[in-house]
């Protein structure tokens, strides 16, 4: 399907997106959204797809949420706004197979919020995350007020969200906003690589994994540990576990159906 502000290329297994609205830094209007949530909804079934890495055309990730539109709403306006942004962003948390942001440039507010919404981030020596919503009289609309602080912990969270200054990437690497570093001229391999890798695991298993962690994160701890039991159990009905297992047992590579 031919998208207005994305690239989506697919192979062996792993589809990139490239946000693709250079000449504004990426940011998100309301099409970008539209076109995310049409391109993750696909995802969600298509079998023949196994991670997804998410990325910026040009010098930037994503410099944010579209800030004309923004400008343009009322208080109703802003909070629907808010609230269609986090329910695609959820989708992106939610796609049970896994999502690798490839920061390559700013990451800022939406954007930021977006890598925030990524199972794992790779970031190059370019990336720069921030929420600099405060700088607008606004605050973080996209869930980077919830997913900051649990991801690097409050005290910090809440010193970039009061700030809105920047942090590069070795620093975002050093509080845990990025898993692995790389370089401009690597990163899209260093990506690649960490996809491919997960994505030759069972695909049952990564959804459910995926759906552990969202699921138990916010939940009391015999909650928490419930779901993932019920998870796990039902793993045991899947030909993945069957293969899995008998693999490991032969000494032999496994290979998974998703079944
Ligand atoms: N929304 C809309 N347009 C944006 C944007 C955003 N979030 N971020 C950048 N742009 C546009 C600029 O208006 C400019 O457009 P123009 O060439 O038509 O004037 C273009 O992208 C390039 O940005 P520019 O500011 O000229 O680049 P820079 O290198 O001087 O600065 C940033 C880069 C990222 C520091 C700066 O663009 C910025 O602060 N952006 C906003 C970040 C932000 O507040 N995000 C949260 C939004 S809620």
């Amino acid at each position: 399907m031919p998208y207005e502000f994305l690239n989506v290329d697919v192979k062996d297994r792993i589809a990139t997106v490239t946000i693709t609205r250079p000449d504004k830094l990426n940011a998100l209007n309301a099409r970008i959204f539209e076109e995310l949530d049409q391109v993750f909804t696909a995802f969600a079934t298509d079998r023949s797809i196994g991670a997804v890495i998410v990325t910026g055309a040009g010098r930037a990730f994503v410099a944010g949420a579209d800030i004309a539109e923004i400008a343009a709403h009322d208080a109703a306006g802003l909070a629907r706004l808010s609230a269609a942004g986090q329910a695609v962003f959820m989708k992106i948390e939610r796609l049970p197979k896994p999502v690798i942001a490839a920061v390559n440039g700013f990451a800022l507010g939406g954007g930021c919020e977006l890598a925030l919404a990524c199972h794992i981030r790779v970031a190059s020596e370019h990336a720069k995350f921030g929420l600099p919503e405060v700088k607008l009289g606004l605050i973080p609309g996209y869930g980077g007020t919830q997913r900051l602080p649990r991801l690097i912990g409050k005290g910090r969270a809440l010193q970039m969200i009061l700030s809105g200054e920047q942090v590069d990437a070795a620093e975002a690497h050093r509080m845990g906003l990025v898993n692995v570093l790389a370089t401009a001229s690597t990163l899209h391999d260093v990506a690649l690589s960490v996809a491919l890798q997960v994505a030759k695991n069972g695909p049952l298993a990564m959804a459910r994994a995926i759906e552990s962690v969202n699921d138990g994160f916010d939940r009391l701890a015999d909650d928490a540990m419930a779901v993932e039991a019920r998870l796990f159990g039902s793993l045991g009905a899947t030909r993945d576990m069957a293969e899995g297992t008998a693999a490991f047992l032969a000494k032999r590579p496994a290979q998974f159906t998703g079944e």
